[in-house]
């Protein structure tokens, strides 16, 4: 009996366990006959071409959502730094599940789905924002850096950007017009400022063209409604621009060549991250004062991530 069990099974592991093993990933332990939860993505020309209904457009998403991701789909926290790039992480850090620091998961299910799928969290999904960047045993128990954020719900997410966008336009609009009012007048003139029932405030403009904004309540002095993340200063959930991407891969162009440069010249490399983001802030701001759309930090992170991508091509750092 034992005899006729374990010589087929002998010849099972010498035949397929070296497949099972992958040398280069030694977190991988994949069952043999898996698959990635998600065959396949839909294409954006099969999107913008209308061939796709908008009903399956949004079961596809909300497949994307509840799926419940393993290594085949490119799972995996020991790669993932949260910064987009697959740098080398400190051997502490090199753990397959860190549950204090929060953003070990599977699926955006894992954490919004109370009460249901898109919505918010339980207590146990908070997440330490930002533990995916430093030592999470440490600093998520550090009340210095620990920063426990409860998972949002985003049901109306879309909705809700375009109403934050339209009260925009109409406190741009009041701004224009108590600016206008007061250079034909030639004296202060104050508007209060309100959209769709709601109060801000009000605003004071001056004949030469500058404006008072010590009386506005609940918005920057920018008069743009930002309804997202946890300080209210994202406008929009758009993250990857098709001009976020071009300037990051501009800015990885750059830093590409130069990053090759240095390590042959001097044996040197810099690291771009901060100073593509820096650089992002900068031409955005400049275009923004051109009259131009400014950039939201979500493009930014987009910018940063790609021009760092670049940079790190030369020298695989
Ligand atoms: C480990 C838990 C967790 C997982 C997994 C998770 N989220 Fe979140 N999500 C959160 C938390 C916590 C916040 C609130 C963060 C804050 O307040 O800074 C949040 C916020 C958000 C927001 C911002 C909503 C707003 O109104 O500002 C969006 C959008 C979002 N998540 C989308 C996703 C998507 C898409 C996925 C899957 C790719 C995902 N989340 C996976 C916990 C999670």
């Amino acid at each position: 009996m034992f005899a006729r069990v374990s010589v087929p099974l002998l010849f099972f592991f010498i035949f397929f366990y070296p497949f099972s093993v992958s040398a280069h990933e030694p977190h991988v332990t994949q069952e043999m006959g898996d698959l990635p939860m998600l065959p396949g993505h839909l294409s954006q020309e099969d999107i913008t071409s209308r061939k796709l209904s908008f009903d399956q457009i949004f079961a596809a998403g909300k497949r994307l959502f509840d799926a419940k991701f393993n290594t085949l789909d490119g799972q995996g926290r020991p790669y993932a730094t949260g910064n987009g790039k697959p740098t080398g992480r400190a051997p502490n850090l090199d753990m397959p599940m860190v549950r204090t620091s929060g953003p070990d998961s599977n699926a955006c299910a894992g954490c919004h789905n109370d009460p249901r799928s898109g919505a918010g969290g339980d207590f146990v999904a908070n997440v330490f924002v930002l533990a995916q960047v430093l030592d999470p045993i440490t600093y998520s128990v550090d009340p210095d850096f620990s920063n426990e954020r409860n998972t949002l719900g985003m049901m109306g997410a879309g909705p809700i950007e375009l109403l934050g966008r339209e009260m925009t336009r109409d406190l741009h609009r009041l701004r224009e017009r108590a600016k206008a009012a007061a250079a034909a007048s030639g004296l202060d003139v104050t508007l209060p400022l309100e959209s769709k029932g709601v109060s801000f405030g009000s605003i004071t403009a001056r004949p030469d063209g500058t404006l008072d904004f010590s009386r506005l309540e609940g918005v920057d002095n920018d008069l743009i409604i930002k309804p997202f993340h946890q300080k209210g200063v994202v406008r929009s959930l758009r993250e990857f621009t098709v001009r976020s991407v071009l300037l990051g891969t501009l800015l990885g162009l750059v830093f590409g060549a130069s990053s090759l440069y240095l390590v042959l010249k001097v044996g040197l490399t810099v690291s771009a991250s901060i100073p593509v983001a820096v650089i992002s802030i900068t031409l955005f701001k400049l275009w923004a004062r051109l009259g131009g759309r400014d950039a939201t930090i979500l493009e930014h992170n987009i910018t940063q991530t790609a021009g760092s991508a670049g940079e790190s091509i030369p020298t695989n750092i």
